[in-house]
């Protein structure tokens, strides 16, 4: 026994030599196996990322010009990926930008208005040059990009929106021939909110145009019923149904107008767009090297469609949502409340989202915001002010002129890379949503900014920029 170095009490006894070695092959047992299960979840792991990675082989990005598109709905999509070369070069990263302001609607709503048609005439809810007219609740860009393929297509919009939007996005919609209707700003349960109202009037598109008193049918919206329970569809026939047995009732059914709501916050449409179509695009033009994606949120379509697209393909990335002041999302991410500060402090300018920033922000949870939030894993709370310094440092430095919420994404993105201390080459894409020509009467407009007390300081972001002060030794 005197390999035992201490002399322990008579009542302890030391383990016998087999026990020794027992034990010890347990552990050497145990930690080669977890050593072998580590190296096998690694390899598996780097094998999958490289398939991924190679899945789409590299490719320039397909030329327009190169091919005749059908009509202006050919337009929409395969838009390009932009390098933001200023805010790369400070930060040693790369930040891209999916120019969806290239769409010929303007902004990347082309892609959810389009699809949302697409699936209504594939459900056989909309059939063209019928008469038929959609109906949408907006701030403004789905409302011209539906008008636009509304066009396009053989039907008319009836758009209805907030009466403090940007002047420029109602004579784009008057251009293009849609009916506009303007109300105050409202809180979602008041009816004549916006998008209630639309709602409200594509029911009332399917009431009958001559009321028979002795008709107790009468007046009441001929509601065609659909596999999504928000969609409203309303058509002027009388009956209301497929008869296969006879002809003319079904042709009356299948040729008289319809009335459509399109419904962009609950459609599902709007997700499968992105899902679909920019995720894939963007997994495409990087070639699956993506670390992370930033996006505000209006409907949510974007983020969560995107988003969800991109963690399927890789469940890395990460998905950073940039929202502008007044809007409950940014809580609702960081401390699962609904709640912007504002409105406890009594401070709040307009009704809805309280910024300058228009197309993003949102007090209430929808179909879209829903498949949003569980993959969203970081949140950015944007000022007025950040927003309105890098869309003018954007200007100054890239030539880019870019819309607000555009500006307000590039903020977030500047602040990820900054929050995950990043500068080794890490890709960052959001999404340029529309260009500052959207925004000339408020977000691009000096005076308008000096009254709101929005200041317009390019500095704001050259500190964001600041290289970071080395940490100090230990
Ligand atoms: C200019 C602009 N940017 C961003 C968005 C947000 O996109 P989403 O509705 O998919 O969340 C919108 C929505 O209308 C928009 O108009």
């Amino acid at each position: 026994m005197i390999w035992y170095p201490v002399q322990l009490p008579s009542w302890i006894r030391w383990p016998s030599h087999s026990t020794v070695r027992h034990v010890l092959y347990g552990i050497i047992i145990g930690f080669s196996l977890s050593l072998t299960s580590t190296s096998f979840a690694l390899y598996y792991q780097s094998r999958k990322r490289h398939r991924l990675t190679t899945n789409f082989a590299p490719r320039p990005i397909e030329l327009r010009s190169d091919e005749v598109l059908s009509g202006v709905t050919g337009l929409i999509g395969n838009t390009p990926l932009v390098r933001i070369n200023s805010l790369s070069d400070a930060l040693g990263v790369e930040i891209l930008g999916k120019a969806e302001f290239l769409n010929p609607g303007g902004s990347v709503k082309d892609r959810v208005a389009l699809r949302m048609i697409d699936d209504a005439e594939r459900m056989g809810l909309l059939r063209p040059h019928t008469g038929s007219r959609i109906f949408e609740g907006t701030v403004g860009s789905t409302g011209i990009s539906i008008a636009m393929v509304a066009k396009a297509r053989g039907y008319d919009a009836t758009i209805i929106m907030p009466d403090d939007v940007a002047e420029e996005k109602v004579k784009a919609l008057k251009a293009l021939g849609a009916t506009i209707e303007r109300v105050r700003p409202a809180s979602i349960v008041d009816k004549k909110q916006y998008v209630n109202l639309a709602r409200q009037r594509a029911k009332n598109f399917g009431k009958r145009d001559k009321i028979d008193a002795s008709d107790p049918t009468a007046n009441v919206p001929q509601l065609i019923t659909s596999s999504s329970s928000s969609l409203v569809v309303t058509t002027t026939a009388l009956h209301v149904g497929f008869d296969m047995e006879d002809p003319q009732d079904n042709e009356e059914f299948l040729t008289k107008p319809r009335g459509y709501f399109a419904d962009q916050f609950e459609n599902r449409s709007n997700f499968d767009a992105h899902f679909d179509g920019t995720g894939p695009e963007i997994w495409r033009q990087t070639n699956g090297r993506v670390d992370a994606f930033v996006s505000g949120a209006g409907t949510g379509g974007t983020i969560a469609g995107i988003g969800r697209y991109l963690k399927s393909m890789n469940e890395n990335v990460v998905v950073a949502l940039s929202d502008p002041e007044g809007s409950g999302l940014y809580n609702k991410v960081k401390h699962g409340v609904m709640f912007d500060r504002k409105e406890s402090e009594g401070t709040k300018r307009r009704h809805q989202v309280d910024t300058v920033v228009e197309g993003i922000g949102i007090n209430r949870l929808t179909n879209n915001i829903d498949l949003a939030l569980p993959i969203i894993d970081d949140a950015f709370r944007i000022s007025d002010a950040e927003a309105v310094s890098m869309s003018r440092y954007l200007v100054q430095n890239d030539g880019l002129f870019l819309g607000s919420s555009s500006a307000c994404s590039l903020v977030a993105c500047v602040k990820l890379v900054r929050r995950m201390g990043w500068a080794e080459g890490q890709r960052v894409v959001t999404i340029l949503c529309d260009s500052g020509n959207r925004h000339y009467s408020k977000f691009w407009n000096d005076e308008y900014l000096r009254k709101a007390n929005i200041p317009i300081d390019p500095r704001i972001v050259e500190d964001l920029l600041q290289p970071l002060p080395p940490l100090e030794a230990e």
